[in-house]
C-alpha cells in the first residue's frame, strides 16, 4: 500500500482540519533534551518524520507516548548523549538535537543528517555557529562534539537557516550569559519554539524578528499542562492550492491565515473568493485563473520553498505563462520531470521553472521523489482528466496525516493501493 490512485476532476467540496505543523513539532520535541520532565503537545498527528524523531528520542534514553492526538515526551531519563545512525540519516531535522544534546551532556556523538533528497544539504552553518558557543568538533560523516561549557556569543548567520537559529536558540538557553543571533530565521515555527522555552523559563525576546536575544538560564522548569504548537501551514497551503486546481469550495479549520501572507497574495483574484477568520480560511472557487506571474521562495515571510512544488504544479493548469524562481534549495525541482508525464509544458533554466499553462493535465504514472513534490503531484492529480498513480505514499506520510481520507471527505475519488 504505497501509492495513491487518483482519478481526477471531482471538485472539492467541505471542511478539512489541519493539525499542528511538522516543523513546528520536530524542534520542540528535540527541544525536549533540554527538560527533566514530560511535556504534552496538543493536536499532534502521528507524521512519518515525527515518529522517527520520538524514535530518536527513545534511543537516547527518553520516552513517549500518544493519548489520542496528545503527544507526550519525557526526557528525564535520557543518558546516552549520541544520535543513533541509521534514525538520523532518515530525517534531516536530527541535526536539531545537536544543540540541546551538547547543552545537556556536554558531549554529543552523531552522523550527518539524511532527508528529503533535493540536493546538497550542507551542515556548516550548524557547526559553525555551535562553534562560537565554545563547542569543539571533529569528524565528518561521524561528528564529536565537546564542549567545557556553553559560553554565550553574537553570532550572525550567513543566511537566516531555519534550522540554525532553532538550534543556536535551543543550546544558548542554557548557556552562560546572553546570546545574541543575527540575520536569523522568523519563520512562524521560530517563534512558536521560543514560546514554548519562554513558558518554562527561557529568556528569549526578539522571535519572529532578524535579532534573537537569549539569556542563558540554569534551569527549565515545568509550568504548564499542555503545550499547543502552530497549525501546519504548508498543510493548509496544499488545501488551497488542490481546491483552486479542482474548483469547489472548502473551509480549512485550524488555518491562521497571517501564516499564509505570501501564498494568499498570490492567489487572490477575482476567480476565487477568500474569507478569514482567526483560526479558518473559507474559499470559493468561481473560475479558471490565468498566470501566477512571477514568484521568487525565500526565508519567511517570502513565499516558502514548502510551497514551491504546490504551486508549480497548480500553475500548469492555469492557461499563462508562470515563473518561478527557487533560491533556498536551489534543485528543488524534481516534480518537473513527473509533471511531463502529465503532458506539462515546463522549462528548467538554472533555478527558475517557466510554466506554460495548458489547462487539464492528463492522468499518468507518478514517482513522488520528496515530500512536497508528492503533495504538487496530488494537486495536479486531482484535477487531471483520467486516473494517475502516485508511488511513494510513506514519502508524502511524512509530512501530510490521512491525506486520503481527508481528500476523500472533500469528495475526492482518493484510494490507497
Ligand atoms: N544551509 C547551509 N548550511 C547549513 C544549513 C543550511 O548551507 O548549515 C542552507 C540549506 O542548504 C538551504 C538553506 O540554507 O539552502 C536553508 O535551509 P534551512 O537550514 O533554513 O532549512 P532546514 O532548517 O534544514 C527547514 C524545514 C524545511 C524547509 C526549510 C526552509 C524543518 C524540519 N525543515 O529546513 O522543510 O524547507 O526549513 O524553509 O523545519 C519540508 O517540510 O518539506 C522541508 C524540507
Amino acid at each position: 500500500m504505497n501509492k495513491l490512485i487518483i482519478s481526477g476532476q471531482n471538485k472539492l467540496y467541505g471542511k478539512v482540519e489541519v493539525m499542528s505543523a511538522k516543523n513546528a513539532l520536530l524542534p520542540l520535541i528535540a527541544s525536549c533534551v533540554l527538560l527533566d520532565f514530560e511535556v504534552g503537545f496538543l493536536n499532534c498527528p502521528k507524521l512519518g518524520d515525527v515518529v522517527v524523531m520520538l524514535d530518536i528520542i527513545k534511543s537516547l534514553g527518553g520516552k513517549y507516548r500518544y493519548d489520542g492526538d496528545t503527544l507526550y515526551v519525557d526526557c528525564s531519563s535520557l543518558y546516552i548523549p549520541e544520535l543513533p545512525c541509521e534514525l538520523s540519516k532518515k530525517i534531516r531535522a536530527s541535526i536539531f538535537l545537536l544543540g540541546p544534546l551538547i547543552a545537556r551532556f556536554r558531549r554529543v556523538s552523531a552522523v550527518t543528517p539524511g532527508g528529503c533528497n533535493f540536493g546538497e544539504r550542507p551542515i556548516d552553518i550548524h557547526l559553525d555557529s555551535l562553534r562560537q558557543l565554545g563547542v569543539e568538533i571533529s569528524g565528518k560523516e561521524n561528528l564529536y562534539l565537546r564542549a567545557e561549557k556553553l559560553i554565550g556569543s553574537r553570532i550572525r548567520l550567513p543566511f537566516p537557516s531555519v534550522g540554525v537559529t532553532e538550534n543556536l536558540i535551543m543550546a544558548s538557553c542554557l548557556a552562560d550569559g546572553e546570546t545574541v543571533i543575527t540575520n536569523c530565521a522568523k519563520e512562524p515555527e521560530i517563534v512558536c519554539l521560543c514560546n514554548f522555552l519562554n513558558k518554562l523559563g527561557a529568556k528569549i525576546v526578539g522571535a519572529g524578528t532578524s535579532k534573537i536575544c537569549v539569556e542563558g538560564v540554569k534551569k527549565l522548569t515545568k509550568n504548564f499542562a499542555y503545550y499547543k504548537p502552530i497549525t501546519d501551514r504548508v498543510e493548509v497551503g496544499t488545501y488551497l492550492l488542490a481546491t483552486l486546481n479542482t474548483g469547489g469550495e472548502v473551509e480549512i479549520n485550524g488555518a491562521n491565515f497571517l501564516h499564509n501572507v505570501s501564498l494568499i497574495k498570490k492567489i487572490y483574484n477575482n476567480t476565487c473568493k477568500l474569507t478569514f477568520e482567526s483560526d479558518k480560511i473559507y474559499l470559493k472557487c468561481c473560475g479558471v485563473g490565468s498566470s501566477l506571474g512571477f514568484i521568487k521562495t525565500g526565508p519567511y515571510p517570502a513565499f516558502p520553498t514548502d510551497l514551491q512544488s504546490p504551486i508549480l504544479a497548480y500553475a500548469c493548469s492555469l492557461s499563462g505563462k508562470t515563473i518561478i524562481e527557487e533560491t533556498v534549495f536551489k534543485n528543488r525541482f524534481s516534480i518537473i520531470p513527473e509533471l511531463k508525464k502529465m503532458n506539462a509544458d515546463i522549462t528548467l533554466q538554472g533555478s527558475k521553472a517557466i510554466v506554460n499553462g495548458k489547462g487539464k493535465l492528463n492522468g499518468a504514472i507518478l514517482n513522488a521523489n520528496d515530500l512536497r513534490s508528492g503533495a504538487g503531484l496530488i494537486i495536479s492529480a486531482l484535477g487531471a482528466e483520467g486516473v494517475s498513480e502516485i508511488i511513494g505514499l510513506d514519502i508524502i506520510e511524512r509530512g501530510y496525516f490521512d491525506i486520503d481520507k481527508k481528500l476523500r471527505m472533500l469528495g475526492a475519488n482518493v484510494t490507497k493501493g
